[in-house]
């Protein structure tokens, strides 16, 4: 059977790919971000998951204005990175698990759950960004993806409730699948950020601080918030944090256990977070 190892939130800035691409990492500016990621990495090589189902928003590369699905699921063999720009290096192509991309869409659609099928899909920094901090960029890569597109930029965008419930039928869906695997579910994106209008460079830690601490033992105080609650007190662009709130929904199932966090402001224009839950049954 497959199992849900934990559960991983993680910021997407793409300056933090091309911090990476230059070996920023131990740079004053860059240290005390990318100091969170070791226990995270070490995690990993210690429960070697076969299969990430990456939550991430698309920003324009696959889905734009004019087509907008609010839940895009990939079922493809692999996935090219193109991102739409930020100057980001192209890197090698990440393999997919069609098998399993199609257990989780009969199961969430017949849980409600309506998503976009997508035998075909790019990924951009929302999904590259933390699968190059998580692990390196190496070939063959450790992990099958199946990445999960959840609309942030085209309003009406869903809700925090809804996206947590999208994510305990997630963790429902990854538990019924018959074949053995490991399973970690990456939230991307947030904390805090707006890239545009007035309030551009808007930040709001105290907000960030309260959801990282809300979001492990009481996730359930996050749900009442509105979108338009979320736009308010992190910004336009913070309103990627449903993103994490489908991860913790994954994980809702069991106890979890946090075994690191880091928050660092600004890396570039966001309060950049950072996340790991395990699974403790
Ligand atoms: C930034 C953050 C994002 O989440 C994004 O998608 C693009 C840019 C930033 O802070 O620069
Ligand atoms: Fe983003």
């Amino acid at each position: 059977m497959a199992k849900l190892v934990g559960g991983i939130a993680t910021s997407h800035i793409p300056a933090i790919g091309l911090a990476i691409t230059q070996g920023l990492e131990q740079d004053a500016y860059w240290k005390p971000f990318f100091d969170g990621y070791p226990p995270v990495r070490a995690w990993l090589d210690h429960v070697k998951p076969d299969v990430a189902i990456v939550i991430y928003n698309d920003h324009g590369l696959n889905f734009f204005l004019d087509k907008m699905p609010t839940f895009a699921i990939g079922a493809a063999a692999q996935y090219q990175n193109a991102d739409e720009g930020w100057g980001l290096k192209q890197l090698d192509p990440f393999p997919g698990d069609p098998a399993f991309s199609w257990h989780l869409i009969e199961q969430l659609v017949a849980a409600d759950f309506d998503l976009t099928t997508c035998q075909e899909m790019l990924v951009d920094h929302g999904f590259t960004v933390p699968m190059s901090l998580l692990w390196q960029d190496v070939v063959p890569r450790p992990v099958r993806v199946v990445p999960l597109a959840i609309n942030t930029v085209q309003h009406p965008l869903p809700s925090p409730r809804r996206c947590y419930h999208l994510g305990q039928a997630l963790g429902r869906a990854i538990a019924a699948y018959p074949e053995d695997c490991r399973v970690v579910v990456i939230g991307t994106g947030g904390l805090s950020h707006q890239l545009d209008g007035e309030r551009a460079g808007l930040i709001n830690r105290e907000f960030d601080l309260r959801c990282l601490k809300d979001i492990v033992h009481h996730p359930e105080q996050l749900l009442d918030l509105s979108i338009h609650d979320l736009v308010e007190q992190a910004g336009s662009q913070g309103t990627e944090f449903i993103l994490w709130l489908v991860m913790r929904g994954a994980l809702s199932g069991q106890p979890v256990h946090e075994i690191t966090r880091n928050y660092h402001i600004p890396i570039s224009n966001t309060g950049a977070g950072l996340l790991l839950l395990e699974s403790s049954s």
